[in-house]
């Protein structure tokens, strides 16, 4: 099952583990009452405030960014780096069993 660490501004860190039905981080985070990921949109990259900075040793197995992803993340609240996803759109499973996500300092 794959296991997800989102690490706060502060240096906490939420460590969790989901079904292989979770579809996405933000999903994982909502359902586990990660603070900082508010998913405001349900998933339809519409709102950015699923927006995570992804470890760069887990970039290589991430799908591409769409353009509408692209488009979205132009809108984060905090700053957009060229570690940036939105975490709805970063789906995780057997491809992906590990991750370690940064939340951002703000969402809205
Ligand atoms: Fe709205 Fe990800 S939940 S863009």
């Amino acid at each position: 099952m794959p296991t997800i660490t989102f690490v706060q501004p502060t240096g906490h860190s939420d460590t969790v583990t989901v079904s292989e039905k979770t579809s996405s981080l933000m999903r994982a985070a909502v359902a586990n009452g990660v603070e900082g990921i508010v998913g405001e949109c349900g998933g339809q990259a519409m709102c950015a405030t699923c927006h995570v900075y992804i470890r760069p040793e887990f970039e290589d197995a991430l799908p591409e960014i769409s353009e509408d992803e692209d488009e979205m993340l132009d809108c984060t609240t905090a700053e957009r780096t060229n570690r940036s996803r939105l975490g709805c759109q970063v789906s995780v499973g057997a491809h992906l069993e590990t991750i370690i996500v940064d939340v951002p300092t703000d969402q809205v």
